[in-house]
């Protein structure tokens, strides 16, 4: 179904797409920035809870600065010093954390309109064309993402882009989860589990110093579920660092598999994360602040948290890094799922 979902300040039109699945779930897509802006989920009393973090419509995404249900690109996460050379050459990108490029540059794929494809009740498609030059990175490429809401509870993020010159692509989305609802307060007492050994050490700028640090007897350790709150005040170098987790995780195995979950007692909604990425960036939104979202809602500091499935952050610059230079006419595939269930 389609709604209208406000006017930009550049006067276009912006529409929300709702998608239903038979369980009684329900997902809503906006065209513009093709950002995740609701997914429905029933309660034990048939009731729905919305759990991720969003505004009420186009206005609120327009000025929103902390990438609520965006989708990211060309590069997200960071590119160190906000420069890279590719086949010789050297590229300059907007540096705007620090002296480095976060989420792609000031140009923001999830502040543009997107041209939607196809829509139905169960998928929607979503184009945008970004051209030569685009952020600063070469080639031009055309992104399609397509959201599909399953008969499984799964929220489906299919990515698909053919550069038509080399370049960088590193595609995630950016939607902050609260699974007890996104108006609930903190996520701390809420579990995830997520299947690493072992995540990329960074430096006071949130850039990898290239190295990779086991998990074991670490606050970084959720190879089996506990709480978020459990060690996140702990005095451990990366926590200090990232204000709370905010780091890469290598994430276990290759290929399309589960990496991580996450489980609120109060609701019983558990949600399973699937990628064949292999990384993830697991952020506990440590930096929002006072954010006026949905329905009078006003979110703080780990109200909801993120799990970006990823290249690893600054890989073009470190040759142990997989990714994300995509050779022209290669084909870039990428499938992350949100998976749900609820008791
Ligand atoms: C980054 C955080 C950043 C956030 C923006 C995450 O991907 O790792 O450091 O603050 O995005 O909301």
């Amino acid at each position: 179904m389609k709604s209208d979902f406000g006017i930009t300040t550049k006067k276009e039109s912006a529409a929300l797409y709702s998608l239903k699945n038979q369980n009684g779930m329900e997902i809503a897509i906006s065209n513009y920035g093709a950002i995740l802006v609701k997914v429905l989920i029933p309660d034990r009393e048939g009731k729905l809870i919305d759990v991720v973090l969003g505004y009420d419509d186009v206005q609120g995404y327009e000025s929103g600065t902390l990438y609520f249900g965006a989708t990211v690109g060309r590069v997200a996460n960071r590119i160190g010093g906000g420069t890279f050379e590719l086949k010789g050459k050297t590229y300059r990108l907007t540096q705007n954390d620090n002296q480095n490029t976060l989420h792609g540059g000031i140009d923001y794929y999830d502040k543009r309109m997107w041209e939607v494809e196809e829509a139905d009740e169960t998928h929607v498609s979503l184009k945008l064309d970004s051209p030569d030059g685009d952020q600063g990175f070469p080639g031009a490429v055309e992104i399609h993402v397509t959201y599909t809401l399953t008969e499984e509870n799964e929220v489906k993020l299919h990515y698909h882009a053919v550069p038509k010159e080399d370049t960088l692509l590193n595609l995630t989305n950016h939607s902050y989860f609260n699974l007890s609802g996104h108006a609930s307060g903190t996520i701390l007492e809420q579990e995830v589990m997520i299947c690493a050994d072992e995540f990329t050490r960074a430096d006071a700028e949130s850039i990898p110093t290239g190295e990779l640090v086991s998990v074991e007897g670490t606050p970084m350790d959720f190879r089996s579920r506990k709480p978020i709150g459990r060690e996140i005040e702990a005095d451990y170098e990366a926590l200090v660092l990232g204000h709370g987790y905010d780091h890469n995780w290598a994430l276990n195995g290759s290929g399309y598999r589960q990496v991580a979950a996450m489980y609120s007692k109060q609701t019983g909604i558990e949600m399973k994360v699937y990628t064949d990425l292999p990384g993830m960036q697991f952020y506990t939104g440590n930096f929002i602040e006072r954010e006026k979202g949905k329905a009078g809602a006003v979110y703080e500091k780990r109200q909801g948290t993120c799990f970006e499935t990823q290249y690893f952050p600054d890989a073009v610059h470190k040759e142990q890094f997989e990714g994300p230079v995509v050779r022209a006419k290669e084909v870039y595939d990428s499938i992350t799922t949100y998976q749900f269930s609820w008791k």
